[in-house]
């Protein structure tokens, strides 16, 4: 069944709390974006902010981090479901992977646009998702590259099972493609909150996961 999941890209803790809030009648699950203006050049709000935030709906951090094994045990506490760290990273990704799943978490694994999908093989079978970037990460609003959606087909053929996520540059234009591809969770960010109300817009994009 495909989902649509919403994600908050913010350094500001009053528009964590903001849009968490808009969003939690509305979602199954909220993806909240980690950045430390190292792995890319941008910074976001922190593991205080969003403790204090408190989403009342299971939580996906999305670590744009150098160093993700660091923020895997902060997560952990505050309670994350899933925790989806980059193969561009410094850290081992099966050492990142063994600590999310220490803390029995599901791990998942995220791609760049100009990194060859080839060098997620060695961890296919050991991560429950992957997070195929639509765009270079780091802000919202960008404009979606399609050639991504090669790696969702190359992930698909290997491991049909696998789920398979696309952040960026989801929108009701890009994302019948994403659908034809095989995606099974539409991540969406700036779309929601473009001309309110924030409902119409889900529904557009739900409408668009069940293929209709
Ligand atoms: C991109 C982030 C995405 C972002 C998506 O740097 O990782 O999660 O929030 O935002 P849109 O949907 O506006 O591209």
């Amino acid at each position: 069944m495909r989902k649509v999941v919403p994600s908050v890209l913010t350094r500001d803790p009053k528009e964590l709390e903001e849009k968490v809030r808009i969003l939690e009648p509305l979602v199954e699950v909220i993806q909240i974006d980690i950045m430390d203006n190292v792995l890319v050049p941008n910074t976001s709000i922190n593991v205080k902010d969003v403790e204090k935030a408190a989403p009342q709906k299971p939580m996906e951090i999305h670590l744009m981090v150098n160093h993700p094994v660091e923020y895997v045990e902060p997560y952990a506490c505050i309670g994350a479901f899933r925790i989806i760290f980059h193969i561009e990273s410094a850290d081992d990704p099966a050492e990142v992977i063994k600590e999310i799943k220490s803390f029995n978490m599901k791990a998942g694994i995220a791609i760049n646009p100009p990194t060859p999908v080839e060098k997620l093989d060695p961890y296919l079978d050991m991560v429950d998702l992957v997070l195929v970037m639509g765009v270079n990460p780091g802000f919202q609003g960008q404009k979606f590259i399609p050639d991504v959606l090669d790696k969702v087909r190359y992930i698909k053929k290997s491991h049909p099972d696998m789920t398979v996520e696309v952040d960026g540059g989801v929108n009701p234009e890009t994302g019948p493609s994403l659908v034809e591809a095989g995606v099974d969770i539409l991540n969406v960010g700036s779309y929601l909150f473009k001309q309110m109300p924030v409902e119409d817009n889900w529904e557009t994009m739900q409408k668009i996961a069940r293929g209709e």
